[in-house]
């Protein structure tokens, strides 16, 4: 089964598309070493110039990490997903090439921490954003606590994460979580593309020294990764997450005793 799609257009952008609708485009393991591995040939292939990357259908661009896998995940193993995964969000922020996020439903925990990860957001109106981990016993893994704090704010990143709300794309877009918001999916990959398009206009290495400059100022080598990590995988060993994941699959409220 092909779970992620890729398409280069007329103008060298990979448009690189999640597909496992069935699952709201979560991030299995598999998806994730397939996003990495055309992340990977994308900087070293000259005819790509820039990427936009979205998630298949109406819904979801990716509803998180697989929940179903992240349930049955051993505390290194949890420890070794967290440092895969913020490496490759790492890798697509670092990229020389301008990379956009086209939101076309949730976008939430690791899903919210790939856009984030991005250079910039667009988003459908129907878009939900969030990190919703504490309600599976968990804490975002992916960068999200870094991330969503850069661009929103410690306040409001806390809040989000400590509640686990979801908010709309208006929402985020007040907050500087998203760029621009439109009406529909068709929208979404015009403006993504327009907007792309512009950028690789202009000259590639001012582009490519211009995003490392900006993120230089938020240096990956800070503690607040590792302990993300750390902490994330440490909560796999709690009652709480078995809980909470079991809760999910089950369909029903989570019982948490805090053991
Ligand atoms: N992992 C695995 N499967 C998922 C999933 C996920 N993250 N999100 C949704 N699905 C599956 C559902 O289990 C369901 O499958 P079945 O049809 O087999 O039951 C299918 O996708 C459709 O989902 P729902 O029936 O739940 O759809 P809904 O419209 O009722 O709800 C939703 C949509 C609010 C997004 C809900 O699916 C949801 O809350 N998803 C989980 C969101 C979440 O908690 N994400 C964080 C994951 S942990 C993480 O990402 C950690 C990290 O930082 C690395």
């Amino acid at each position: 089964m092909v779970l992620i799609k890729t398409h280069i257009t007329s103008s060298s952008i990979l448009e690189i598309t999640i597909s496992r609708p069935e699952a709201l485009n979560a991030l299995s393991s598999e998806v994730l070493n397939g996003l990495s591995k055309i992340i990977q040939e994308a900087y070293h292939d000259t005819t790509v110039k820039g990427i936009i990357l979205t998630g298949e259908g109406e819904k979801a661009f990716v509803a998180g990490a697989d929940i179903k896998e992240l349930s049955e995940l051993s505390k290194e193993q949890a420890f070794e997903m967290a440092q895969k995964g913020q490496t490759l969000f790492k890798m697509i922020e670092d990229s020389p090439k301008p990379v956009v996020a086209a939101i076309n439903g949730f976008a939430l925990g690791g899903g919210c921490e790939l856009a984030m990860a991005c250079h910039m957001r667009i988003a459908t109106e129907n878009a939900k954003f969030g990190q919703p981990e504490v309600n599976l016993g968990i804490i975002p893994g992916y960068g999200g606590t870094q991330r969503l704090a850069q661009l929103v704010g410690r306040g409001k990143a806390l809040e989000l994460i400590l509640t686990g709300d979801l908010i709309t794309a208006a929402e985020a877009k007040s907050l500087g979580l998203v760029n621009h918001v439109v009406a529909n999916r068709e929208e979404l990959m015009t403006l993504a593309t327009k907007i792309v398009t512009k950028i690789i206009s202009k000259g590639p290495v001012a582009v490519a020294y211009a995003i490392k400059s900006v993120n230089a100022g938020f240096g990956f080598e800070d503690k607040g990764y590792h302990t993300e990590a750390t902490l994330f995988a440490d909560c796999t060993t709690t009652q709480d997450f078995k809980e909470g994941t079991s809760a999910f699959v089950e369909k029903r409220p989570a019982n948490f005793t805090g053991k």
